[in-house]
């Protein structure tokens, strides 16, 4: 196979869908790639870097020219959907749930368009998960960013001149973004704590060395489900869950918050009453801001300040941190390709499969994702 490697268009998308790394795996594997010129500056790879490795570089046209795979981090808009060969595939961050109208226009483009957030979070497809890679990514990034607008220390400091406490951490929403949160807060010394409303996170977040706080009634129990995911819980539970969490949240330094049900918009964990009754100089990270955000308060993309608490809504956390989480996604994207291949090598994917199946939103012309033909 051809695969096609472009600069990402997207204003923030510093992340690019290969490395030097990823590109002599494909190699081994016997595609060839090529690169679209300057597609990694802002992760850290030159140019050379992927020549070295074997792939070509060279302008978006000649590295589409008879491509069998695009690969990407970010969905492609119209403009660049039209410049894809027809019939080829496009692996990316699709934003699934909310692509029907672009569903639409790579069935319409013949483009096969594979959602990697749609792989099943199942054992065999660890390797491919890019929410996980990304989600890990952006809990450390998190703490880094929400510790850099506090004012104050993280670790306790005992000085001649008296001693430092230390910050406390609250972590909302213990999945993936959020253990890592957990764990890069106590890293930096901070003092955590953590809620989910999943029984299981109690012990996850207790081997961290962190405090758990939740309601934990028998709706708590009941919550976790087999698919790994949390379910949606009763108005009611929220509410109680509010309540504590109000008591505690005036306590903190730094919430860092990373609640969603995947497809739904997030829910409402810090009010602006609890934002008002942190201290000055506190500050809340809104993982979920995109999903309309744990916290009513966070803007996508920017930092709010209410009555001197930082509120920071930044988007793509992941992409801050871009070497790394460039080195991850090439390496899910690479994990998946095997799936989409056939023995000698050509496009052909093992449509029976229940991660092809899972994460192909179009084939042949028709948009034929579930999520997204009802
Ligand atoms: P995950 O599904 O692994 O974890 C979410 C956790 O939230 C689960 O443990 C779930 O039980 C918990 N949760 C759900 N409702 C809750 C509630 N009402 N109270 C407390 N906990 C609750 O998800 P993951 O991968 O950790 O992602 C977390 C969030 O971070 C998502 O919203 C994701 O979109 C976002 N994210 C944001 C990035 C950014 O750059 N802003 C980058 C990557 C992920």
């Amino acid at each position: 196979m051809k695969i096609a490697v472009l600069k990402e268009r997207r204003f923030d998308e510093t992340r690019v869908a290969a490395t030097p790394e990823s590109v002599k795996k494909l190699i081994g594997l016997k595609h060839t790639v090529a690169i679209e010129a300057g597609a990694g500056v802002s992760a850290g790879i030159r140019d050379e870097d992927y020549t070295a490795a074997g792939a070509t570089v060279g302008s978006a046209a000649d590295v589409l020219n008879g491509a069998d795979i695009v690969f990407k981090v970010r969905a492609p808009d119209a403009a660049e959907l039209a410049t894809y060969p027809k019939g080829a595939a496009l692996l990316g961050l699709l934003d699934p749930y909310s692509a029907k109208a672009e569903a639409a226009a790579y069935a319409a483009a013949g483009v096969t368009a594979v959602a990697m957030e749609f792989v099943p979070r199942i054992t065999r497809a660890q390797s491919m998960d890019v929410l996980s890679s990304q989600a890990n990514l952006a809990g450390y990034r998190a703490v880094i960013e929400g510790s850099q607008l506090y004012g104050r220390a993280l670790p306790m400091m005992m000085t001649a001149a008296g001693t430092v406490a230390a910050a406390k951490v609250f972590v909302m929403g213990a999945g993936v973004a959020g253990l890592q949160a957990i764990a890069t807060a106590r890293r930096l010394g901070g003092v955590v704590s953590a809620t989910d409303v999943r029984p299981a996170a109690k012990e996850q977040v207790a081997s961290l060395g962190a405090k758990f706080i939740a309601v934990e009634d028998e709706e708590f129990k009941a919550a976790e489900t087999a698919a790994g995911y949390a379910k949606a819980m009763s108005p009611e539970y929220q509410a109680k869950q509010a309540e504590l969490v109000a008591a505690h949240i005036a306590k903190q330094d730094i919430v860092v918050t990373t609640a969603l049900i995947p497809g739904r918009p997030a829910p409402v964990l810090v009010t602006e009453a609890m934002v008002k009754s942190m201290r000055p100089g506190s500050v809340v990270v809104d993982l979920a801001v995109t999903q309309g955000g744990n916290c009513p308060a966070s803007k996508p993309d920017s930092v709010v300040d209410v009555n001197g608490v930082k509120v920071i809504g930044f988007t793509n956390l992941p992409g801050r941190i871009a070497a790394d989480a460039s080195a991850l996604y090439a390496r899910n994207l690479l994990a998946l390709l095997p799936l989409l291949t056939a023995e000698n090598a050509a496009f052909g994917p093992k449509w029976d499969d229940e991660i092809v199946k899972a994460a192909v939103l179009t084939k042949d012309g028709q948009v034929v994702h579930p999520a997204l033909t009802t």
